[in-house]
């Protein structure tokens, strides 16, 4: 009997980047960690988090609202419905993007249940003019509102029920400091280690009925740039792989021979990384270069280059972001055998640190 067997060479790098797709969403859904005891690593935000609902339920009060932020995929969406889990409440989403119009957002608010999470994704997207409508409401929960026109309209203000508001962005830096006061728990989450990687790996090939042994998830947890959402979806791709040409089984070796085949090196870094970091050196003669400059060269968006490829080719010391711009490191160098002007920067892993 011929299957449909979905072919892996037809997976382009990009698969493994930061855009979900559809079906990519669907399977994100399913893997999504729902409780605590489920959510790998992060144990810092984990702890705090936990006590701020351990003692908000005890005082049976809305959990104080909660900023989180860090790169794409690292897991804000799961922690925001961790909380409404743990916390016993309804779960809402919006985001930045989405929400243009006063009225939609009065609508959310006004129609709010008592102690339920707001989540609001790209917060650093929301618009000014909601970003005052919000105040209020996140300091007391009361909503101001306009009636009636001209002479005779007049203000009124409207009780809310009490809420969490959870947001989340990529980039912390660009809220204003009015909204940032508001938060009660700021919540940084940070790459992932390969262990705590692997153990997210043999979670996901346990829902997905995947036969994997140690080494094939060892192999995919160093590979998919500290990421759970990239580790997520290599096991997919290389699912596909071991299914059409090992028997189904993830080994070692097997997991090499897929990543190979889907250009993923051995830093995880897919062909947009290579990429950005060849025209950093090759082009710019390693840097500085603004990153205008940079997102032109390669026809991505600035925010992207931020947002996406930046913070892991950071973390992992290949790229150094300075006053005057980007700069590759002598790390760099190395990985992609290039000889290096003798000024190339060393890396500056202290950008990490606490
Ligand atoms: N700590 C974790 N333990 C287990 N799985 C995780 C963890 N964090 C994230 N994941 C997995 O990674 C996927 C992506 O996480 P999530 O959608 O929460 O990321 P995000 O930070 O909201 O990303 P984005 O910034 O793109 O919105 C989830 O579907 C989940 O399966
Ligand atoms: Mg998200």
């Amino acid at each position: 009997m011929l299957m449909d067997m979905p072919d892996a060479r037809s997976s382009s790098p990009r698969l493994v980047g930061s855009q979900a797709g559809e079906d990519d969403a669907s399977f994100e859904t399913r893997l999504r960690p729902s409780r605590f005891d489920e959510f790998v690593g992060q144990t810092k935000a984990k702890q705090q988090l936990e006590l701020a609902i351990t003692a908000a339920r005890s005082r049976g009060e809305a959990l104080d609202h909660v900023l989180l932020y860090g790169p794409p995929g690292l897991g804000k969406t799961t922690l925001a419905t961790i909380v409404s889990q743990e916390m016993g409440v309804a779960f809402q989403q919006t985001s930045g993007p989405l929400l243009q119009i006063k009225g939609d957002l009065t609508a959310i608010l006004t129609n709010l249940q008592d102690k339920q999470v707001l989540f609001f994704d790209e917060v650093h997207r929301l618009q000014p003019q909601l970003e005052e409508v919000l105040y209020s409401a996140l300091e007391d929960y009361k909503l101001d509102i306009l009636i009636g026109q001209g002479p005779a309209a007049r203000t009124h203000t409207l009780d809310l029920k009490p809420f969490t508001f959870v947001a989340a962005t990529t980039r912390a830096g660009l809220l204003s400091s009015p909204l940032r006061s508001r938060f009660g728990l700021i919540l940084r989450l940070d790459f992932y280690t390969p262990e705590e990687l692997a153990v997210i790996l043999h979670r996901s090939a346990r829902i997905l009925d995947v036969p994997a042994d140690d080494e094939g998830i060892r192999t995919l947890a160093r590979r998919c740039r500290g990421t759970p959402r990239i580790a997520n979806r290599l096991l997919r791709r290389v699912r596909d792989y071991a299914q059409v040409r090992a028997q189904g089984r993830i080994t070692g070796p097997v997991a090499n021979d897929a990543l190979a085949m889907l250009e993923v090196d051995e830093y995880g870094f897919d062909e947009a990384d290579r990429r950005l970091m060849l025209t950093l050196i090759q082009k710019y003669e390693g840097g500085p270069v603004g990153v205008n400059t940079l997102a032109a060269s390669l026809a991505e968006e600035p925010d992207a280059i931020e947002e996406i490829y930046e913070p892991f080719l950071i973390q992992i010391g290949f790229l150094n972001r300075t006053p005057r711009g980007r700069v590759a490191t002598s790390l760099a160098y190395q990985h992609f055998k290039i000889k290096p002007p003798s000024a190339a920067a060393a890396p500056q892993t202290s950008l990490f640190e606490e």
